[in-house]
Formats: structure tokens, C-alpha cells, sequence
């Protein structure tokens, strides 16, 4: 045995288990309790104000509440902090609970009510930000746009990459510069931490959807946020109040789906890079979308990103009624929405994930997104295969707006 920084294989299975063996168990136990018995008031009183101003419970005090902190829920924070290189990690009860908490957090620390986002962006994300629910004053902006976009009072920028749906590479390190020390917030649902560690390239927080690929068998909603000390906390101070945790059952599961999270993102993405080849020749596919097939200038890949990732999406030839014909077509594939987990799903953008999206910033209609699971590649390409050339009417109901 080497004394070297263990590898991300082995820190997937290990990390978060430390102490099991003490413990006499080999899974880490479920706790369910929702509320703790107190040694006395004093040491409740105490540890309930550490964790209120997002600190953790004390050893003598307990966790008092579990709005407020859960063991389970703290494993699986730790194992995902120490893959994403991160001092910390705060879980939420989803993707768009994790985002809330963040741009809270960042108005509430820093004072300042003004937020860039980088489009593009996922729909939910886009909508958020747009809605003007959480105070903030947003400004959209390009990548090659930060720069000029950023202003004194910028709280925090928020930046997705790969971006959904177009599968854009944005160069973390370029947004980090140009966003002259305001806290960047890159969302690393698509490449994982197996992919990509965006907080090596400058970013201060790395938030995930953890439904997707860390879950990765389509029966948890999550969102987890890695990040230094400092900011780990005031997420903390803002779940509390806002009860946001992430719930303990969703927390093991995580935890579990972590084990496994470098070999089904590695074997789903040699799924997806043959079906992306395959899908670029297909008579039927306008173009594909796809990292490893995308003009690369900044070298993006192998700088910025390990690997090309299981996610892309193709432009129809035939528009939005083809794509009605290919998505009820698919047999193999599920027609829903989500992604990242062990089973191929097929999905409509603009009139799904996007929807809320403006119209100069929603997906073509002609675009479908393609999360590539870990079936047989050649069984996926059939199934497309047969989907792509079916020509089954379309149905009679009127063409929707976003078509
Ligand atoms: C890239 C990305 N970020 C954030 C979210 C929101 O996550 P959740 O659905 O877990 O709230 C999603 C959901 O699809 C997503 O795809």
C-alpha cells in the first residue's frame, strides 16, 4: 500500500464509510428520526444554535431536529465533497432546492441583489433565475459576454457546462477570470464528478441535480451543492430555515448510487459515443450534438472535461411532427423526461425541460435529447433505427406553440 491520494474509483466506494467497521455494520445505517432526545437544555440549546447558524451539531448536544441535520444525509455529503475536491458538500431535497439555497445564500452573504447567468441553461434553472422569485435582478448573458455583463454588485454567476440541451462546452476557467472575483456556481450534473471537477478550474461552487447521474436508477429527487467551508454554511443557514434537507431514504440511496457512479458513467459514455457516430451518419438526423463531434477551439476536452459524457441530442430532419413520430416510435428508449440513469431515456426539449424557457433561448423543435443508459449500444441503435424511420401519422391534436 502506497500512502498516495486514493483514486476516484476507490474514494467512490470508501468515501462516507469510514467508520462502519467501528460500528459493527458493513451499509451504512438509515436514520429516520426526525427529532432527537436532549441530554439536557443547556447542550441542546447549544448545538441547536450551532447548526441553526450552519455549523454541525455538537458531540454533546446532539442533532436536536432533523430539519436541521441528518447523519445519512451528512455521509453522503462527504463522500460526494471529497469527489469533487470540496471541503464540504450541503444535500438538498432537489436540484431547484439546491439552486434556491445558493442564490439566497450569495444575495444574503454578499449584500448585493444582481445575478449573471450564462445561458444556456437548464429550462428549470432558466426560469428560476427569470422568474424574479427569489429578489434577484438577473442578467442572461453568453459566455464571451461575462465580462462586460459583470457588475460591482454581482452577487454570484451562474454557469452550466456541458450546457442542456445543446451539449455547449463553456470554459470554467475563461468564466472564473472574466468574472473578476465574484463566486462562480457551475452546474456539473451532465459530466459528474467522473467527468469534470469544476472546482479545480477556479469555480467556488459545484451543484448537481444529484436525480440524475449520481442517483442513476431514476428513484431519488435531489440536489447536492460542493464547496468550500465558508459557503457550506450558509447553505446550511438557509436549508434550515427553509427546510430544504434532502431526505434520509434519498440520502442512502445516493450514497449507494455513488459506489457505482464511475462505471456506469464511463460505460455510458462509450454507449453514447458509438450512438452519437452511428446518429451523425443516419439519413433521418440534421446534426448531432455531441462533445467528442463539436469543433473544439479551447481544447476543452482533456483541458477542462475527462471524457465526452452519455448525454446529446440531434436535430430531425422533419421538424417537430418527426420528432412526435420518433418519440412515441421508441421501444427501448423511455419518452420522459430526466436523465443520467442506468436506462435510456428520449426527450422533446422545447416542449418539455425548456418550456418555460423564453422563446429566443428555447431548444429548436426539431431537437430531441438523448440520455444513453447502459443497455447493449447495438439494441439502443436498432431501436433508433426503427423510430427514425417510422412515418405513423402524426396525432390530430393542434401544433402547440413551442413547435
Ligand atoms: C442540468 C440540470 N440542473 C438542475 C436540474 C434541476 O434538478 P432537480 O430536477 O433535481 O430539481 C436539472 C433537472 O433536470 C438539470 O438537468
Amino acid at each position: 500500500m502506497t500512502s498516495s491520494p486514493l483514486q476516484l474509483d476507490t474514494l467512490a466506494v470508501h468515501a462516507g464509510r469510514e467508520d462502519l467497521t467501528e460500528l459493527g455494520v458493513h451499509a451504512p445505517p438509515i436514520d429516520l428520526s426526525s427529532t432527537y432526545p436532549l441530554p439536557d437544555i443547556e447542550a441542546g440549546g447549544l448545538s441547536y444554535e450551532a447548526m441553526a447558524t450552519g455549523g454541525a451539531p455538537t458531540p454533546d448536544g446532539g442533532a436536536v431536529y432533523a430539519r436541521l441535520w441528518n447523519p445519512t444525509v451528512a455521509r453522503f455529503e462527504s463522500a460526494l465533497a471529497v469527489m469533487e475536491h470540496a471541503e464540504a458538500a450541503v444535500a438538498f431535497s432537489s436540484g431547484m432546492a439546491a439552486l434556491t439555497a445558493a442564490v439566497l445564500a450569495a444575495l444574503k452573504e454578499t449584500g448585493h441583489r444582481h445575478v449573471l447567468a450564462v445561458r444556456p441553461l437548464y429550462g428549470g434553472t432558466d426560469h428560476l433565475l427569470e422568474s424574479g422569485l427569489l429578489g434577484a435582478e438577473v442578467t442572461f448573458c453568453s459566455p464571451a459576454e461575462v465580462a462586460a455583463a459583470v457588475r460591482p454588485d454581482t452577487a454570484m454567476v451562474v454557469l452550466e457546462t456541458p450546457a442542456n440541451p445543446t451539449l455547449d462546452l463553456v470554459d470554467v476557467r475563461a468564466v472564473v477570470e472574466a468574472a473578476g472575483g465574484v463566486p462562480v456556481l457551475v452546474d456539473n450534473t451532465f459530466a459528474t464528478p467522473v467527468l469534470q471537477n469544476p472546482l479545480d478550474l477556479g469555480a467556488s461552487m459545484v451543484l448537481h441535480s444529484a436525480t440524475k447521474y449520481l442517483g442513476g436508477h431514476g428513484d431519488v429527487i435531489a440536489g447536492v451543492i460542493a464547496c468550500g467551508q465558508q459557503e457550506a454554511a450558509a447553505l446550511r443557514r438557509v436549508r434550515a430555515v427553509t427546510g430544504a434537507l434532502l431526505h434520509p431514504l434519498g440520502a442512502y440511496l445516493l450514497h449507494r448510487g455513488l459506489a457505482t457512479l464511475p462505471v456506469r458513467v464511463r460505460t455510458q459514455q462509450a454507449n453514447a459515443q458509438r450512438v452519437a457516430a452511428w446518429l451523425a451518419t443516419h439519413p433521418a438526423v440534421a446534426r448531432v450534438y455531441y462533445p467528442g463531434l463539436a469543433d473544439d477551439p479551447q481544447d476543452l476536452l482533456g483541458r477542462q472535461m475527462r471524457g465526452t459524457g452519455a448525454m446529446l441530442s440531434i436535430d430531425l430532419r422533419g421538424g417537430y411532427e418527426q420528432a412526435v413520430r420518433v418519440t412515441s416510435a421508441v421501444r427501448l428508449f423511455t419518452h420522459a423526461v430526466s436523465l443520467g440513469g442506468v436506462d435510456s431515456l428520449i426527450q422533446h426539449p422545447a416542449a418539455l425541460t425548456h418550456r418555460p424557457v423564453p422563446p429566443e433561448a428555447r431548444p429548436a423543435a426539431s431537437l430531441l435529447r438523448l440520455s444513453i443508459g447502459l443497455e447493449d449500444h447495438e439494441d439502443l441503435m436498432a431501436d433508433l433505427d426503427r423510430a427514425l424511420a417510422a412515418h405513423r401519422p402524426a396525432p390530430t391534436t393542434p401544433t402547440p406553440s413551442h413547435a
